[in-house]
């Protein structure tokens, strides 16, 4: 694939850098295609505005090598091997989906290369599995959907019917909402887990939700899925009697204007709001919206943020794999979500969960926060983190 030299000096001030060796080489490992591949593009973007942004901070260059898993975990790894053997990359940034995050896992952790994750949610990466090689900048699956549990039994809800795709994310995501919203006394009325990627009609799962006396549907959906999960929800009538809520993905702003009103009033739980009022996020926004004329995304932030963590590991001295890895995990700063640290016992990211309604705004649908639930470290969940030996 496409290899581009991206000068961090040259990108921050638009002058032109001498030509100079470059010093760490970046493996993008992101789907470009498949039903995730808005999500890699999104991504890829927030995270050359991260180095557009912050890459003036530090003399060392990045080389960017981008490969596609194309959302399939096979493929990843074969990616992810040739990113690693054959490009020697000094460190990878990416992987959207679980499954393919438990792919890789085994050869990031064995080559020990750093990985810095800016999506995958699977809980076992920063648990069982977790490793001081795999650094997650984005959010984990238990992180998002464990407080919505709770906070939705504080709402009143008690009776819930859940959908997701059937898949290491999908399983987790209801998996650790059911816990917290079973725990704070609501009761699981039915369950159903779709064929991922290859559902397109969600007719029989959404009639056997309104049969289920359910008081409202919680569900996990993203990217193409989540625009025809949200559209037929509506179409067949279900929102007024049968509140939908979930984790944010669902109605992320990067394709929420891709399902239109029938994704109003549907109220979710997420690490990123383009709505949260703080001056990085301002500048966040500002820079993201003159590049691309739209608000940014959960995506974009993680890519983003990503970028920032590398400029900082960079600007700590790191200049080979395992001083990276090193480095990666003790950066915190204060970003566009708000206070960020990684969590030495498992390399998770610690970081606040906000619950959002998609509501009409000024020709455009927008996020409305409704509470903002307190940063909560994940439990180790069987993660013994071996130490690094540098
Ligand atoms: C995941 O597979 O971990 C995943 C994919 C898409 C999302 C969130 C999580 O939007």
């Amino acid at each position: 694939m496409k290899r581009s030299l991206l000068a961090a000096l040259g990108l921050a001030t638009g002058l032109a850098v001498p030509a100079a060796a470059e010093d760490l080489t970046v493996g993008l490992l992101l789907p470009f295609s498949g039903v995730y591949a808005s999500l890699g593009n999104e991504i890829e973007t927030g995270f050359n505005l991260g180095l557009a942004a912050f890459g003036g901070e530090t003399e060392t260059t990045f080389e960017i090598v981008r490969e596609d898993t194309e959302v399939k975990p096979p493929v990843a790894l074969g990616k992810a091997k040739k990113l690693i053997l054959q490009e020697k990359v000094d460190v990878m940034v990416g992987v959207v989906s679980s499954g393919v995050l438990g792919a890789v896992r085994d050869m990031v952790h064995g080559a020990g290369v750093p990985l810095i994750v800016a999506n995958a949610g699977n809980d076992e990466a920063t648990g069982a599995a977790c490793s001081p090689y795999i650094t997650r900048m984005s959010f984990s699956n238990g992180q998002i959907n464990r407080p919505m549990g709770t906070w939705m039994a504080e709402q009143g809800i008690e009776k819930v019917f859940t959908l997701a795709p059937d898949y290491a994310a999908g399983r987790q995501m209801i998996d650790r909402f059911s816990q917290s919203f079973t725990a704070a006394g609501g009761e699981i009325v039915g369950q159903e887990f779709t064929p991922f990627q290859k559902t397109q009609d969600f007719g029989p799962y959404l009639a056997q939700a309104k049969a289920s006396g359910a008081d409202a549907v919680y569900v996990f959906y993203a990217g193409g899925e989540a625009i025809s999960f949200v559209k037929q929800y509506d179409s067949f009538g279900l929102k007024a009697d049968l509140p939908l809520y979930g984790s944010g993905f669902l109605t992320s702003p990067l394709y929420v204007n891709a399902q239109g009103e029938a994704a109003e009033g549907v109220i979710t739980a997420l690490h990123y709001a383009p709505t949260i009022d703080n001056p990085a996020n301002a500048a966040f926004v500002a820079a993201f919206t003159a590049e691309t004329g739209r608000a940014p995304s959960e995506f974009a932030v993680q890519g983003y943020d990503a970028a920032r963590v590398l400029v900082e590991a960079a600007k700590a001295g790191a200049t080979d794999r395992a001083s990276l890895a090193h480095a990666l995990r003790q950066v915190s700063f204060e970003g566009p979500r708000g206070k960020l640290a990684i969590d030495p016992a498992t390399n998770n990211i610690i970081q606040p969960v906000y619950v959002y309604e998609t509501v009409a705004g000024e020709g455009a649908l927008t996020q409305k926060v409704l509470a903002q639930l307190p940063a909560e470290a994940d439990p180790a969940n069987g993660c013994e983190m071996v130490p690094l030996s540098n």
